[in-house]
């Protein structure tokens, strides 16, 4: 049986070190870090997530903004309200929660946020610079599985890693995270011919594709490390994962669960973030 993968007790141990650095960033320099969260329409899982990072800001001692705006909100209000954030001395994080509704262009908005408070690292500065290995920000939900393996000391340094999905967001800055430790990185998506026998030849196979059930037992080598980006809303409101856990927790040597397992990380990276956002303008301002 797979050893599971506690992303809840990582996220812990993450955001009790930002906590505590935050403090003392308080007590030295009178800096607390903000951050701004805007949501546009309804979406319920959004609004959850929203709520989840409120409550995050207030666990570190962050100051936090958070701006719930209508489905009809247009680009150029949007655009203004990010103009307003980007000229604010006390945030130091703009996260704009996606998907956005059609008629607003998500490059866009990205662009328009100041590399500095770009806390998500989505705009085309910090993309660059993750490239490169030079970063400031890693993109939250990749930076959060890099903790995971650290935590678990499973170390990637020349290992067949295998990452199914390319988005922006997570397949793409995933695959480049595990390079710049030194793995032997395949990526995946869509019109990979014969996907089995790729997956089947990953030490650590990471799946990001929102697709559930997606990654049977017969798709893992034994003794893998599986990792499941997978956040998918079940009919009966469930929400499971990419891989088909109770299979593939046969076979595996460590897998994260879903719920419980990377969705957690994501929060507590952003909270690193904007930290490291914080400490940044102290040290430009120095
Ligand atoms: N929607 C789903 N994941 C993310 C994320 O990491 N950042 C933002 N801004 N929106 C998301």
């Amino acid at each position: 049986m797979a050893q599971k993968i506690d992303g809840k007790e990582v996220s812990l141990f993450i955001k009790d070190r930002v906590k505590a650095d935050t403090n003392e960033l308080k007590t030295m320099t009178g800096i607390v870090p903000g951050l701004a969260v805007i949501l546009v329409g309804s979406d319920s899982a959004s609004q959850i997530y929203v709520r989840n990072k409120k409550q995050a800001c207030e666990y570190c001692g962050f100051y936090s903004e958070s701006y719930e705006l209508p489905e009809d909100t247009t680009q150029e209000q949007l655009l203004e309200l990010i103009d307003a954030l980007n000229k604010s001395e006390k945030i130091d994080g703009i996260l704009v929660q996606m998907p956005l509704p059609k008629h607003i262009n998500p490059q866009t908005i990205i662009e328009c946020i100041l590399p500095e408070k770009d806390v998500d690292a989505f705009n085309f500065v910090n993309v660059g610079r993750i490239m490169l290995g030079e970063y400031n920000f890693l993109p939250c939900t990749p930076a959060g599985v890099m903790e995971l393996l650290k935590y678990y000391k499973i170390d990637a340094c020349g290992k067949e890693c295998v990452v199914v999905g390319r988005s922006n967001i997570v397949g793409k800055p995933m695959a480049m995270l595990l390079l710049h430790e030194n793995a032997t990185v395949t990526v995946c998506h869509s019109k990979t011919s014969d996907l089995p026998a790729v997956t089947r030849r990953a030490d650590i196979l990471v799946s990001a594709v929102g697709k559930p059930g997606f990654i049977t037992a017969d798709m893992i080598k034994p003794g893998a490390v599986v990792i499941d980006v997978g956040i998918n809303r079940m009919p009966n409101g469930k929400i499971c994962g990419d891989v088909d856990f109770n299979e593939a927790e046969k076979i595996a040597s460590f897998i994260t669960p879903v719920p419980g397992g990377v969705g957690p990380m994501t929060i507590a990276m952003l909270m690193q973030n904007t930290l490291t956002s914080a400490k940044l303008k102290l040290k430009r301002r120095n």
